[in-house]
């Protein structure tokens, strides 16, 4: 049999010269230098592969009996078999080879000699983590499961881009703690780090371990952009996303952990991870808390919190206690006084699968006037939002009128008022709408409008009056206090509106009567015309706006005397002109008459409101420049006055038409 066996290998060796045909690198290795370890025996397979079947036969040199015995072992076509460690109890050498049989004929690996106690081959080191601060890297990797013995394990370590490793020995102790092993590293490169190890006085090394890559620290949170959407059926979709951090800290991989506070009740804060850089999520209506970390090799980024609004209600829906009647399961009540329009500190919570009952205790502990807003979520895994209102215990008038009541833009007969919206810690009750009085003179005009809106416009006023604008809020309980504007508007304004056909064909045909009747007239008539003009445009004119304001609107007027003190010491003294006043003064500036002297402000504002804007109109209008009897006797005291009477009358006939159209 044997020879046979042999005669057929020869032939193998003498067709094919094959001894490729038999498997090799047969090893044999135990992991921990125990005694009682169990070897691993491994070869590389026969070249014609994977129909060899396999038996591993070892023959090993006993101390007691000094006779070889030997021992087989069937591996079928697999190339590595677990040994138990009782096979070779008692030997202190052992030679072994494997054949492989394919068909008829048998190939023999080459024989392998063994002391057992010196086959100790330790697993590759795993680098379990990495911690980087400061110049200091340390790795964690653990001990090769149930040794005890001293353990030689080799770091080596390079910056990226170089070919030189530099190496680092450390002799640890086995046993299950984990070994750390801190080097000295440069700041700011990018590293690769490598662990390989034997037993002390065996000189078998284990495999390398992976080369694991070495990014510098995080050190900034991910800067996080989010969007929220509309609740619907409950919940609202929040997506995030952020951007990856600098390559440096991303060399090897970088992971964000994501936890999210989706509802007060829960106890644990939901937790997602993603290698990508964006996440989406349902979330119910109340304000959400969302904590994103950066995590790499070597560590973790600072953490990025943020926390989406809650969705609130303006208005209690109608159904909402019907509805939670028919919800089963228990309920997260969650409920907080609004500090403003988005603040919600401090939050109550409760879990109950009585929503209706928590909801009017929670009702108990309000305080009037103010306003509270309530949650009703499911508990379910992914929870929804099932019911949501704002509620008061009491409602009163709103505290205040709304705030910063401006005038934002004036034309020649519309002003444009502005306001910002109540603040509901200010409302103490559902505001309906807001109420506009439009007073002129003895009449008073009042408006609604929808609560939502925050401007209006005063349509077809008449130029050189003043107007006293009147906002407040209004609730169940009734109006509130009032805001207070009040607007003068300057004929000037003429300027800034667009004149009317009608107006362009006065304006045209004035220039022309003007350029004939000036001319003629000026040149003999001067001195006769000077006298007669001033007296009517002054008793026309506020001279002190002050003393007229007290003068047309007295007490009875629902006016405040504060507000109106402080607009009018805006209009007079402060240089800089609040923005709804600026054009007057700009017109007022470039008006001719101001040229004769230097008057104070209070007089050239008197000026202004007495002469209107013709000139400056009428060459828009014409697009002409101005006409020469203007220019030539600008400087004239003649020149303003013998310009009044076709201005006066425009005014007049401006002031007609208006007055006609005036709804006040
Ligand atoms: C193997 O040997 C048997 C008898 O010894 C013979 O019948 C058979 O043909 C042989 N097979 C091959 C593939 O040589
Ligand atoms: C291995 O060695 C043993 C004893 O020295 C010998 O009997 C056997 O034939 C050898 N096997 C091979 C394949 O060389
Ligand atoms: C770096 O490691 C050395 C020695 O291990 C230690 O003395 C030093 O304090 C460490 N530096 C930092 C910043 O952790
Ligand atoms: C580190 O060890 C390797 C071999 O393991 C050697 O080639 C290399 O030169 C050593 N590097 C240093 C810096 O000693
Ligand atoms: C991230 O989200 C914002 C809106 O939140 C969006 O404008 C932007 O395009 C998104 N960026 C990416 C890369 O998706
Ligand atoms: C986040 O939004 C800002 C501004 O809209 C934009 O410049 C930035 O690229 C966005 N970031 C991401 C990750 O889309
Ligand atoms: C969310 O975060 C804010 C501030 O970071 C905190 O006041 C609030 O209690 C948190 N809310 C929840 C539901 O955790
Ligand atoms: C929810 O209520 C519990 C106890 O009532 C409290 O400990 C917890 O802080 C509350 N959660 C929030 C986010 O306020
Ligand atoms: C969010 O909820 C909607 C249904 O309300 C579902 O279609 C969608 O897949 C959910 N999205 C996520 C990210 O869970
Ligand atoms: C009113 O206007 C002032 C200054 O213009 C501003 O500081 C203030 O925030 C405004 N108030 C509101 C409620 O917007
Ligand atoms: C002012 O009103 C005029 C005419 O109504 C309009 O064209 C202009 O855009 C308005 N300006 C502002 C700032 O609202
Ligand atoms: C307003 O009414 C009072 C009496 O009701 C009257 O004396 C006064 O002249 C009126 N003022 C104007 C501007 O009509």
């Amino acid at each position: 049999m044997k020879l046979r066996v042999l005669s057929m290998v020869l032939l193998v060796v003498g067709v094919d010269g094959a001894t490729v045909e038999a498997p090799s690198d047969l090893k044999c290795y135990k992991k921990s230098t125990e005694f009682d370890e169990d070897f691993t025996c491994s070869w590389k397979p026969a070249a014609s592969g994977e129909n060899s079947h396999y038996t591993l036969r070892f023959c090993f040199i006993s101390v007691q009996i000094s006779a070889n015995r030997c021992k087989d072992i069937d591996a079928g076509r697999k190339t590595s078999i677990l040994v138990v460690y009782e096979n070779f109890a008692t030997a202190k050498e052992t030679y072994m080879w494997v054949d492989a049989r394919m068909g008829n004929y048998t190939y023999s690996s080459a024989n392998f000699t063994m002391i057992l106690k010196d086959q100790v081959r330790y697993d590759a080191p795993h680098i379990k983590s990495m911690s980087r601060s400061s110049g200091n890297l340390t790795l964690y990797w653990e001990n090769p499961p149930g040794e005890k013995k001293t353990i030689i394990n080799e770091i080596q370590f390079r910056k990226r881009g170089q070919q030189l490793w530099q190496n680092k020995t450390l002799e640890t102790q086995g046993g299950h703690k984990p070994e750390g092993c801190t080097l000295s590293i440069e700041k700011d490169a990018v590293y690769e780090a490598r662990v390989k190890r034997r037993a002390k006085n065996i000189d078998i090394w284990s495999a390398w371990s992976k080369t694991n890559k070495v990014p510098i620290e995080l050190h900034k949170q991910p800067a996080v952009n989010w969007t929220v959407g509309e609740l619907s059926e409950g919940r609202r979709l929040l997506k995030l996303n952020w951007t990856a951090p600098p390559e440096a800290e991303s060399v090897g991989e970088v992971t964000y952990d994501i936890s999210f506070v989706i509802t007060p009740c829960q106890r644990k804060a939901k937790t997602a991870q993603t290698s990508t850089t964006k996440y989406k999520i349902n979330v119910t209506a109340s304000a959400v808390n969302v904590t994103i970390v950066a995590i790499n090799n070597v560590g973790e980024s600072p953490k990025q919190i943020l926390t989406i609004p809650a969705q609130h209600l303006r208005n209690c829906p109608k159904d909402q206690v019907e509805h939670l009647k028919r919800k089963k399961g228990a309920k997260c009540v969650e409920w907080y006084e609004l500090a403003g329009d988005t603040s919600t500190s401090p939050v109550y919570n409760k879990t109950d699968k009585d929503a209706i009952r928590v909801l009017s205790q929670m009702k108990e502990g309000m305080k009037d006037f103010v306003r509270y807003h309530y949650f009703v979520h499911n508990t379910r895994k992914s929870p929804q939002t099932i019911a949501l209102c704002p509620i008061y215990k009491t409602e009163g008038v709103p505290k205040h009128g709304p705030p910063n009541l401006t005038v934002v833009n004036v034309t020649d007969n519309s002003a444009l008022v502005s306001w910002q919206p109540i603040p509901i810690t200010h409302q103490q009750g559902f505001l309906k709408n807001y109420v506009i009085y439009i007073t002129r003179g003895n009449d008073t005009n009042v408006v609604n409008v929808s609560q939502f809106q925050t401007n209006y416009s005063i349509q077809n006023i008449t130029p050189g009056t003043l107007y006293i604008v009147n906002v407040a809020g209004e609730t169940a309980k009734g109006v509130g206090p009032n805001t207070t504007r009040e607007i003068l508007l300057n004929p000037q304004q003429v300027n800034t509106g667009l004149p009317g056909f009608g107006g362009i064909i006065v304006g045209l045909f004035l220039l022309v009567v003007l350029t004939i009747f000036c001319s003629f007239i000026i040149k003999r008539l001067k001195h006769k015309l000077l006298p007669e003009i001033p007296t009517p445009i002054i008793t026309e004119t506020p001279v002190n706006p002050l003393r007229n304001d007290e003068e047309l609107y007295p007490a009875g007027e629902e006016l405040h005397p504060v507000v109106l003190v402080h607009d009018l010491h805006d209009k007079s003294n402060k240089s800089p002109p609040p923005l709804e006043e600026s054009p007057l003064l700009e017109v007022r500036d470039t008006s001719l008459c101001e040229d004769e002297g230097g008057e104070t402000q209070v007089d050239s504002d008197a000026f202004g409101l007495i002469f209107p804007l013709n000139p400056d109109y009428k060459r828009q209008a014409l697009s002409l420049p101005a006409p020469l009897e203007l220019t030539e006797h600008s400087h004239e005291q003649a020149d303003c006055e013998a310009s009044t009477p076709y201005r006066n009358g425009l005014v007049f006939e401006l002031k007609v038409g208006n007055a006609s159209d005036t709804q006040l």
